[in-house]
């Protein structure tokens, strides 16, 4: 065991998808993320104490950072318990991986705290049970990015198959978060379940473009291949103005433009920060044009996935 026995981490905000890699790509952001302070107490029990920022469930079996605490203290046979505290700065149904990163969180903290006995990729399947809470579905490209950091693939589900790529240097996301709530369990709900082999093609052909664009920093490659043929038609209709904020952004020099995980958050790639700022006052002006409340982001792809901000007390 550890010889603290309390622990605050921090675990990222995180777009997944990436346009054309649905459920297999993601990226965490910098500077926006979950704090979770986690604190051994003798009693074998998960105890909720705190949430602050927003709403969500303090009994430990309903909260995404309840479970993913409770699967690794029965895996690893801890024999204490835990008081938990979480400082939301992701919103929930923002499209930026607010429950991944609760998720990621608990289980970056409990491995802490149990001495580290796993490593960090090992982690991101007991982080899926917070996911799988949440909507229903165990997918890992919010939570694989927001432990891991960097651009990530998930190769495959089963086994899990996690692959850290480095982002070009010069790559910038802008991000806008209109204040709508999609939450990710609707949002696949009306996905359909099957698509034809022509749609396939060019999906498959797409991501990698993308990943290989990732690779070269080719950033011209980059912007070709976000293209998200499968999935963006039917879920940019839950987005106000979604079409008018891709075709603008890239019309102003973006790489490539689409939806953040479920939505309703939308983001752009675009090469150097220059550009970014760019990105990010056109979406400004469409939102404002049409009074509806947003935030904006302009960040790197966060090398960094989750990590410690204060051992002990
Ligand atoms: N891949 C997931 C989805 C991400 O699109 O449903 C949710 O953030």
């Amino acid at each position: 065991m550890n010889n603290n026995d309390i622990v605050k981490v921090f675990a990222p905000a995180t777009v997944a998808n990436v346009t054309c890699g649905f459920d297999i790509l993601g990226f965490p952001l910098e500077n926006v993320g979950d704090v979770l302070t986690l604190k051994v107490v003798k009693e074998k029990q998960i105890r909720i104490t705190k949430i602050e920022g927003f709403d969500l469930p303090y009994e430990a079996s309903k909260n995404v950072a309840g479970v993913v605490i409770q699967k690794l203290v029965e895996d690893l046979e801890i024999g204490f318990g835990f008081e938990v505290e979480i400082e939301k700065g992701v919103k929930p149904g923002s499209g930026i991986g607010s429950s991944a990163a609760s998720a990621a969180a608990a289980a970056f903290a409990v491995n802490e705290l149990a001495g580290r006995p796993l490593k960090t990729k090992e982690l991101v399947k007991y982080a899926m049970e917070g996911e799988k809470l949440a909507s229903g579905i165990s997918h890992a490209d919010n939570v694989a990015p927001s432990l891991v950091g960097n651009f990530i693939l998930i190769r495959s589900y089963d086994p899990l198959d996690i692959i850290r790529l480095d982002s070009p240097a010069d790559l910038f996301c802008t991000l806008v978060h209109p204040h709508i709530q999609v939450n990710t369990k609707d949002s696949r709900k009306i996905l359909k379940k099957q698509i034809s082999l022509e749609l396939a093609i060019k999906q498959w052909g797409n991501v990698a473009g993308l990943i290989t664009g990732i690779n070269l920093s080719d950033y011209n490659l980059i912007g070709r291949s976000m293209n998200d043929v499968i999935i963006e038609p039917t879920r940019s209709i839950l987005i106000p103005m979604f079409d008018k904020i891709k075709e603008a952004s890239i019309r102003a020099g973006a790489l490539g433009c689409g939806i953040a995980g479920s939505g309703p958050s939308v983001f752009a790639f675009s090469k150097g920060k220059k550009m970014a700022m760019a990105v990010n006052d056109i979406m400004r002006e469409i939102y404002r044009n049409i009074d509806i409340n947003f935030d904006l982001y302009v960040s790197k792809i966060s090398p960094k996935g989750a990590f410690v901000i204060k051992n002990g007390n």
